[in-house]
Formats: structure tokens, C-alpha cells, sequence
């Protein structure tokens, strides 16, 4: 029997207007542009600014791009996919906003939650609906507010993170192109180095809990560099080894944006020179579930039908993963 796969057809993606820059946060926080510039490779990020605009904003503008580049009827859709650590609300799920937002209301939708690896999870989630012949249009967005949990006093934080969201398309073809393989993992013993404190049900707000300031990331940024460096490369080099990915027939190193010193490392791993990294991590800095999305979205010209990318993320969680995908179109 014919294998079917998921192919990626088509790309959109959000930043907000509000550039913040590194010079803007040495006013903010003590901290200097050289600091920033060499520790995490970040000159600026997006910040979406204004009352009552949810991460929903930057989701719905990312699918309508697509829906408008892929001239798909919205009608169509079946499932959306939103992965995602900033929802609008606890409930209901983002997902269900944008997806009625965008006309996909003959579609079905939910969040994922698995921080900066969310992309790679919803993906790979998303592709298995298209390989089982379930659905034949399935829409993966990712994306995050960062700036709604962030402490702008604690500067060994709020200088890498950034709001934005980018999205893909996918649908079946029996070509040799779309997603190939995922390794996907996940350890919660990483909850004590990266969280929010409360707001969640173990701990609702409270005045106790705002004043505590526990409502924005806490993260403990060199053990989370440690797990990060290693895992990110062992998940990459493992799946390059089982589909014969070399350092020759890699196209594209696709790699979640929080830190260029982490990015660095996986790549020297499996052998990746510079001119093969997709980066934007100096314009946008981490949008957590955004990155992937947000690179395709950047590099989408550059992308040619039959590339080989490596998609690799580590986040919260702890959460980690790599998806190789064969590229299945050009842009004209
Ligand atoms: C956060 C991170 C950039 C900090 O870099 P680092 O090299 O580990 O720096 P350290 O935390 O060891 O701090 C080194 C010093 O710089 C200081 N420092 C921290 N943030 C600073 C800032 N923004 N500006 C200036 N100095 C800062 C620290 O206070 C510390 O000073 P000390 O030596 O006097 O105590 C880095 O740990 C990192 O990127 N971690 C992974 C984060 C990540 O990827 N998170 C998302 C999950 S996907």
C-alpha cells in the first residue's frame, strides 16, 4: 500500500509592530546590549502591546496569512492545532478562537502545551490525523505571549523572550517529502528548573501570590542551559544517525531560538556549518512555541521541494525533540 504522508503546503506567521530593543531594556533592567549580544546572540524582540490582545492575535493574523498565500477555503480545515504556554485564558483553548476567527468552522481545535518544544509536539500530532487517513487539512500553529508572564526586574530573564507566532499547513501526499520521522521526549523532574509558580490550580492567584511576584517565568537559567545543550544535540544527532542525515545531505538545521551558544552546540554535533542554520533569534529572541514556525515563515524562499531540515527544540518541562522533514514545494 501507498504510504501517505504529511506535507507541509504552506506557511504563515505573526510578529507584533513593538520592536524592544537590547538598549530599551538597559533602561529597564541593569544590563548592557554587549551582555545580551554575547551570552544569547538576542538584539531585539517583539512585544505585543495594547489592552485585552491575547496570544489569539498572533495566531489568527499567522493563519490568515496562510489561508491567503494557499488561497485554501477555511471551510476546509478539519483540525487546528495550537501549541502554546500563554493561552488567552485557561479555558477554552486558544485553538477555538483563532479557528472560528479564520472561518474553519467545520473544523475541530485544541491546545498543546509543551513550551518551546509545543511546535514539534503539535506537528508531529498533527501529521499522524493526515498518515492515518483521518483528516486531509490540518492546521499547526505555534505561538506565545511571552510578555504577559514576564518580570521585567529580573533581568536573567526577560531579556530572551518575545512574542510571536508562526503556522503551517499540512495535508497528504504519497511523494517522498513531509514529515519523515520525530523523536519526541519529555522528563517533568525539569519542573523545579523552569515554571510559573502559580496561577495554576495547585496555586490560584491570589493578593499573597502577585505580591510574590509568581506569576511570571521562573527559571533557573544555567541548569536549564546545561539540560538544554545536551539534550537538544543527543535527540538531533540520533535522529540524523537512524535516517542517514549527514552533515552533506542536511539542507537546513531548523533549530528552537532561545539561546545561539545552545544553537552553536547542536549544530558542531551533527557537523552543520553556519550557512546552514536557520536563525532569527538577533530580531525576535525566544517566542517559546513561535520559533520553528517563525524560521519557516522567515526562510520560506529559501526552502527548495526535496530539502532535508532537522527541527530540533528544547523547552520547559522538560521538553525536548527533533523532526526531520522533507521539503515539498518551492515558492515561486
Ligand atoms: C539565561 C542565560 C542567558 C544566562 O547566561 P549564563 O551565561 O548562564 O549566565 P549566568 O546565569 O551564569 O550569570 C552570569 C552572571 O551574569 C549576570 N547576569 C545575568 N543576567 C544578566 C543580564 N541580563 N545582564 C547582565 N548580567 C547578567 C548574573 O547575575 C551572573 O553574575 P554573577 O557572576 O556576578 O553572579 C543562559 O543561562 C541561558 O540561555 N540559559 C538557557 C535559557 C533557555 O534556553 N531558556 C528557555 C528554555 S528553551
Amino acid at each position: 500500500m501507498t504510504k501517505i504522508r504529511a506535507a507541509i503546503t504552506g506557511v504563515g506567521g505573526y510578529v507584533p509592530d513593538y520592536v524592544l530593543t537590547n538598549q530599551e531594556l538597559e533602561t529597564m533592567v541593569e544590563t548592557s546590549d554587549e551582555w545580551i549580544t554575547t551570552r544569547t546572540g538576542i538584539k531585539e524582540r517583539r512585544i505585543l502591546k495594547g489592552e485585552n490582545q491575547g496570544v489569539s492575535v498572533l495566531g489568527i493574523n499567522a493563519v490568515k496569512e496562510m489561508i491567503e498565500k494557499t488561497k485554501i477555503d477555511p471551510k476546509e480545515i478539519d483540525l487546528l492545532i495550537f501549541a502554546t504556554v500563554t493561552a488567552d485564558m485557561t479555558f477554552p483553548a486558544t485553538a477555538n478562537i483563532v479557528a472560528t476567527a479564520v472561518g474553519a468552522v467545520n473544523a475541530f481545535s485544541y491546545d498543546i502545551s509543551a513550551a518551546c518544544s509545543g511546535f514539534l509536539f503539535a506537528l508531529t500530532t498533527g501529521a499522524s490525523f493526515i498518515e492515518s487517513g483521518m483528516y486531509k487539512k490540518v492546521v499547526v500553529v505555534g505561538g506565545d505571549k511571552m510578555s504577559a508572564i514576564m518580570d521585567y526586574t529580573d533581568r536573567t530573564t526577560c531579556i530572551i523572550f518575545g512574542d510571536g507566532a508562526g503556522c503551517v499547513l499540512l495535508e497528504p501526499t504519497v511523494e517522498d517529502v513531509g514529515i519523515m520521522d520525530s523523536i519526541l521526549k519529555s522528563d517533568g523532574a525539569g519542573e523545579s528548573y523552569l515554571h510559573m509558580k502559580a496561577g495554576g490550580s495547585r496555586k490560584p492567584a491570589s493578593h499573597e501570590t502577585i505580591n510574590a511576584r509568581q506569576h511570571y517565568v521562573y527559571q533557573e537559567g544555567s541548569a536549564v542551559y546545561k539540560f538544554a545543550v545536551t539534550n537538544m544535540a543527543d535527540v538531533s544527532a540520533q535522529i540524523a544517525e537512524r535516517n542517514n542525515l549527514t552533515s552533506g545531505n542536511i539542507a537546513w538545521l531548523v533549530p528552537h531560538q532561545a539561546n545561539k551558544r545552545i544553537i552553536d552546540a547542536t549544530a558542531s554535533r551533527i557537523g552543520i556549518t553556519e550557512d546552514k542554520i536557520l536563525m532569527n533569534i538577533d530580531r525576535y529572541g525566544n517566542t517559546t512555541a513561535g520559533t520553528i514556525p517563525l524560521l519557516l515563515w522567515d526562510y520560506e524562499k529559501k526552502l527548495k521541494k526535496g530539502d532535508n531540515l532537522l527541527l530540533a527544540a528544547f523547552g520547559g518541562g522538560f521538553t525536548w525533540g527533533a523532526v526531520y522533514v522533507k521539503w515539498a514545494y518551492n515558492t515561486k
